[in-house]
C-alpha cells in the first residue's frame, strides 16, 4: 500500500452543482447568442468568478488529433469570439492546418457552461499589433521570444531570455512580435448549459443559418 489517496472515493464524494443556482428560462432568451453570452459573462464577473474570461480552446492538427488548452477571451465582436496567441506555437500550427475550433467556458459557482464552435480567422496585422501593445511589459517580453510550445532545457534559460527581451523592450517599447495573432472564432453554434442540482439541466443551442440564428433546446 502506498500513501496514495483513494481517488475514486474522493471524486465520488465531491458535490456538484451544490447551493443556489440561477434560473434559466430558454423561452425568454434573446435572438442573438452574443447578447445572452454577454449577460452570462457579466453574471460570472458579478459572481466573482476568478478569470471569468478564461476559456478552453480545442483545435485539431493536420491529421485530426485534438488538443485543448485554456486561454483568455479578448473580445466578442459582431464577427465572433476573439483570443490572441503566437501563430508559431502548437495551437497556431493547428489553426494554420485546420482553421476550425471549439471554445468552452465554465463558470463553476453558477454551474453554467457555454460552448462555441466555428471557423477561425486571423485578424489583420494592425489589430494584432494593437493587441500586443496593449499587453503588460512582462507578457510582451515573453511573447517577443516567439518560442511558444518549443522545448525548454531549463528555467534559467527561460529567465535569461525574458530578461534580454525586457531590456530590448525598454530600449524599443513599440516592438511588436510578428507572430502575435488575434484569432476570431466565427460562431456556427453557441450552446448555453445551465446546471441544476436535481440534474434537470437546461440546454439551449443557437445555430447559424442563412436566415440568421435558430435556437432549440437539447436533452441534457
Ligand atoms: C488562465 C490561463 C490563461 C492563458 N491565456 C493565454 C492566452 O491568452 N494566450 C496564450 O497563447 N496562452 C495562454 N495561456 C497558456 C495556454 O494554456 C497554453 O499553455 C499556451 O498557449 C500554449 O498552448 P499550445 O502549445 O497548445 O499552443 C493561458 C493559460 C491559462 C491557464
Amino acid at each position: 500500500m502506498t500513501g496514495r489517496p483513494d481517488l475514486r472515493q474522493l471524486l465520488r464524494g465531491i458535490d456538484v452543482f451544490a447551493g443556489e443556482l440561477p434560473a434559466f428560462d430558454p423561452m425568454t432568451t434573446p435572438g442573438d447568442p452574443v447578447e445572452l453570452f454577454t449577460e452570462w459573462l457579466l453574471d460570472a464577473v458579478r459572481a466573482g468568478v476568478r478569470e471569468p474570461h478564461a476559456v478552453s480552446l480545442a483545435t485539431v492538427d493536420a491529421v485530426g488529433d485534438p488538443t485543448a488548452r485554456v486561454l483568455i477571451l479578448k473580445d466578442v465582436t459582431d464577427w465572433g469570439f476573439q483570443f490572441a496567441s503566437d501563430a508559431g506555437g502548437a495551437k497556431g500550427q493547428d489553426l494554420g492546418a485546420r482553421p476550425y475550433a471549439a471554445l468552452t467556458f465554465y463558470w463553476a459557482p453558477l454551474a453554467r457552461q457555454v460552448r462555441v464552435r466555428g471557423p477561425v480567422e486571423c485578424e489583420p496585422p494592425e489589430i494584432c499589433a494593437a493587441d500586443f501593445l496593449a499587453r503588460g511589459i512582462e507578457a510582451r517580453a515573453e511573447s517577443l521570444l516567439g518560442r511558444q510550445s518549443q522545448p525548454l532545457t531549463s528555467l534559467a534559460e527561460r529567465d535569461a531570455a525574458v530578461e534580454e527581451s525586457l531590456a530590448r523592450l525598454e530600449e524599443e517599447p513599440d516592438l511588436v512580435s510578428p507572430s502575435w495573432t488575434v484569432y476570431t472564432v466565427r460562431p456556427e453554434s453557441v450552446e448555453f448549459w445551465q446546471g441544476d442540482s436535481r440534474r434537470r439541466h437546461t440546454r439551449l443551442v443557437y445555430r447559424s443559418s442563412a436566415d440568421g440564428w435558430a435556437k432549440h433546446m437539447l436533452w441534457p
